[in-house]
């Protein structure tokens, strides 16, 4: 029986695929979004080849791999008739990945994630009516605890529906959490809410740069509009993926949501900058927290400013990330510790590597194209 899994061309689908390809033996059933096979194979090998040479790829895609072409914004899925049906009586759980993270547009989320996130329940209930389905398990974020300030926010307490959210995104990952928790009421289910995710703590090499140019952005200035003892709370995918799988893969868990973040271990942004300038041999920033509202205007004005003048997209960025950055919010991470006795890699221990090799390839990811005559 297949774990059925969406978001597997996507840089935290491809690292969750990779744990179960390498540690567990169950087929998986990929949704994928691709015209045809043929399309479809070649976007996982460039999901996957951060994790595996291409032969080993071929290996894994011709023994365990499914694919299901299909869309989460189309009536269920897309699979047409027969094909869906195949899908529902194969599968025995799920790991629900795919989503948009665009920030700034309501329609994206709300298709991508809304009735996106409703069509894949909708198929589990179908698949969990023939059979019992094992879990139901749905990548979140830390995103969905809202407007915060200066708080260590405990696993309990980070859906709070009276509170506003920073943006489309957050606000309809949280939705998605309550559809999950109330149309599944018969499903084993597992929430997991990671913070912000950056890079491998065992390799330099990523292939998801928007984070990463914000922070080597930031450590550059000659001066930071942060308190130097805010703290950013970041998690290697390594340690997300890890804590999916694992958990995802258990019989029984102790809890039905957890955090996937550093909590009271978050670093602070002088130890973050630090690390990064430090490095570089050249001196960090100085901490201004007075410049804060100064400086979220100028980025929001940065932010609109015509395309010729090189700026917009940089601080288009920046203006998304800001309230995730000056919000110092860190999230209890309790619950992974003791289910899997777990904790992320400090963001230190890696942040040099990560930031050179994202700088020395201009912030790009240089894919290896599909093998001639493969
Ligand atoms: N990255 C982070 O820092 C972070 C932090 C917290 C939580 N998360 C959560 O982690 C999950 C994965 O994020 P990510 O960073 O891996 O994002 P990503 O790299 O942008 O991957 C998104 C995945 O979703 C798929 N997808 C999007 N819309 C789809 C659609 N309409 N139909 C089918 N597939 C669709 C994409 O497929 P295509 O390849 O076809 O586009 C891709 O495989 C999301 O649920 C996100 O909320 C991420």
């Amino acid at each position: 029986m297949s774990i059925f899994i969406t978001g597997s061309t996507g840089y935290i689908g491809s690292y969750v695929v990779e744990k179960l390809l390498r540690e567990h033996k169950n087929p998986l059933a990929l949704l994928v979004r691709a015209r045809n096979e043929d399309e479809a194979k070649k976007k996982l090998w460039k999901a996957l080849q951060l994790h595996m040479p291409f032969d080993e790829f071929i290996s894994f895609y011709e023994s365990r791999i499914k694919v299901y072409l299909g869309d989460l914004t189309k009536h269920d899925l897309g699979l047409l008739g027969g094909i869906k049906e195949q899908l529902v009586d194969d599968m025995n759980s799920i790991i629900h990945v795919a989503a948009s993270l665009n920030r700034k547009s309501d329609k994206a989320c709300f298709n991508n994630n809304l009735r996106g996130t409703l069509h894949v329940i909708k198929l589990a209930m179908a698949s969990n009516k023939r059979r019992k389905l094992k879990r139901f398990s749905e990548v979140s974020t830390a995103a969905v605890a809202g407007v915060r300030q200066d708080e260590l926010v405990l696993e309990n307490a980070m859906i709070d529906w009276d509170r506003s959210d920073y943006d489309p995104y957050a606000r309809t990952k949280k939705f998605c959490e309550y559809m999950a928790h109330e149309l599944l009421e018969d499903i084993p289910k597992t929430i997991f809410r990671p913070s912000i995710v950056l890079g491998d703590s065992r390799f330099p090499q990523t292939t998801q740069f928007d984070m990463v140019r914000a922070f080597v952005t930031l450590s550059k200035l000659p001066v930071l509009p942060f308190n130097k003892n805010w703290r950013a709370d970041i998690v290697p995918a390594n340690f997300v993926a890890k804590a999916i799988v694992d958990i995802h893969q258990k019989d029984r868990t102790l809890f039905e949501s957890y955090n996937l973040s550093a909590g009271s271990a978050s670093l602070t942004f002088e130890q973050i900058v630090e690390v990064l300038s430090e490095h570089r041999g050249s001196k960090p920033p100085v901490f201004i927290p007075m410049l804060d509202p100064l400086a979220s205007a100028l980025v929001r004005q940065l932010a609109n400013t015509p395309k010729w003048m090189g700026v917009s997209r940089l601080f288009s960025l920046m203006k998304v990330f800001w309230p995730y950055l000056n919000f110092n919010t860190v999230f209890d991470n309790s619950r992974v510790r003791q289910e899997l006795d777990l904790v992320p890699e400090p963001f230190d221990q890696y942040a040099y590597e990560l930031s050179k090799f994202a700088q020395d390839g201009q912030f790009n990811y240089a894919y290896k194209p599909w093998p001639d005559g493969a």
